[in-house]
């Protein structure tokens, strides 16, 4: 049988390098597309880099995706790269609609014209929700979206809608809840939680500065989400589906759970900073995720306990071998982060 190909933009994010760990296990020919940067960004992929063919590429630049999509001639395009930071997006409202939003257009236009029957898979985000209309939200739910960020979500997710039906294009939108890992990125909030807990725990910091802890998610581990996108791709018909756990946890759930993992108290740590709350908040977010299960037989299986505590442990494993003194920070939109970016 011919060997299938799969093109991934985002390969170099948490999804691209579990969703390519699938997909070279499932016997693909892996193409990841990755941007030009003055530092190589390979932390979450190095462990693959034999195995896989880089193209370069750039959301915002549609004869560099023209150029993939016609020289990988790809089987199933999973479309994971984006600003996907939400306050980034109100700092860089413009970039985030051309990346996050109108990346989008420029991609199913790449596959419109140079290969129309691959599958594609768009990364749409329970942020489209917002201020909720309805909970749990489903694939029926309306969207109210609350940054600039889940505005260019919307678009990206209904021009998917528009190019199937416009095109009759192969194209499915995974209405995807948060999902974490030891590989997520440092600035989002549970491994800005699990990585200060464990350089407190390791004396190398005295406090974690957080913003709104009252904000509940519906929190799952990314490696079981990369298994959905690849299924919505193996139907017989085009679909959307919302995948999520069906639980909802708060903030201070996060900080209680994984200060518990490490033995610490965090009332003796953890300092609310007004700083980092943001100009519109997503309060509430819950999933329904019963069309996947029933159409894709998907379900989540890691819990939010275990979850938390492996990025605990990774995280004071990762930072208990360090050979070298942590990098000097710098500051972003919410608070202090290390510009250090290593995963484990
Ligand atoms: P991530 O870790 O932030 O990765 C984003 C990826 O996009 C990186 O590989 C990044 O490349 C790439 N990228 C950014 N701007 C680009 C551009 N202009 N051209 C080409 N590539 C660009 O995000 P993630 O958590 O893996 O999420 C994957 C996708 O799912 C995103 O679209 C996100 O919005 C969406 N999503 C995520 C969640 C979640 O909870 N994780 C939930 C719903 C939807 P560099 O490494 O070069 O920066
Ligand atoms: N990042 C961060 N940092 N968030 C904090 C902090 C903090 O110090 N303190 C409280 N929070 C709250 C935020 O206000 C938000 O309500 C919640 O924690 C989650 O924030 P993030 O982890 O940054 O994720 P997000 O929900 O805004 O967005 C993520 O999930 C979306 C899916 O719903 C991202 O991965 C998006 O790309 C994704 O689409």
């Amino acid at each position: 049988m011919k060997q299938k190909r799969a093109l991934i933009t985002g390969l170099t994010g948490q999804d691209g390098s579990y969703l390519a760990e699938l997909l070279l296990d499932k016997g693909y020919k892996v193409y990841g597309m990755v941007r030009r940067s003055s530092l190589e960004r390979f932390d979450r992929i190095k462990h693959l880099l034999d195995r896989i063919h880089l193209v370069q590429g750039d959301l915002t630049d549609q004869s560099s995706l023209d150029e993939a999509v016609k020289r990988t001639q790809p089987d199933e395009v999973y479309n994971l790269a984006a600003q996907s930071f939400v306050p980034t997006s109100w700092n860089q409202p413009v970039l985030t609609g051309e990346v996050t939003g109108l990346g989008v257009t420029r991609m199913l236009e790449a596959v419109r014209r140079y290969k129309r029957d691959a599958k594609f898979y768009q990364a749409s985000s329970s942020e489209m929700f917002g201020k909720v209309h309805q909970s749990p939200q489903n694939e029926q739910t309306s969207f109210y979206p609350r940054s600039p960020y889940g505005v260019a979500k919307v678009h990206g997710h209904m021009i998917t809608v528009n190019y199937r039906e416009s095109y009759r294009l192969f194209a499915c939108s995974g209405i995807l809840f948060n999902h974490e890992s030891p590989r997520r990125g440092l600035e989002f909030v549970t491994r800005k939680i699990t990585y200060g807990v464990a350089k407190i725990k390791l004396g190398l910091a005295k406090e974690l500065r957080l913003g709104n802890l009252s904000a509940r998610r519906d929190w799952g581990f990314a490696g079981d989400y990369v298994e959905a996108m690849w299924l919505m791709l193996q139907q017989d018909r085009p679909d959307d589906y919302v995948i999520a756990t069906g639980e909802s946890h708060s903030v201070q759930d996060v900080v209680n759970k994984a200060f518990t993992a490490a033995e610490l108290d965090p009332k003796a740590y953890v300092v609310v900073d007004q700083a980092l709350f943001r100009p519109a908040e997503v309060e509430n977010l819950i999933g329904d995720a019963s069309k996947a299960r029933r159409v894709l037989g998907w379900h989540p299986r890691t819990s939010f306990g275990e979850l938390i505590d492996t990025m605990v442990k990774a995280d004071l494993h990762y930072l208990g071998n360090l050979s070298s003194p942590l990098p000097s920070t710098i500051v972003g939109e919410e608070g202090d982060m290390p510009s250090d970016s290593s995963h484990p």
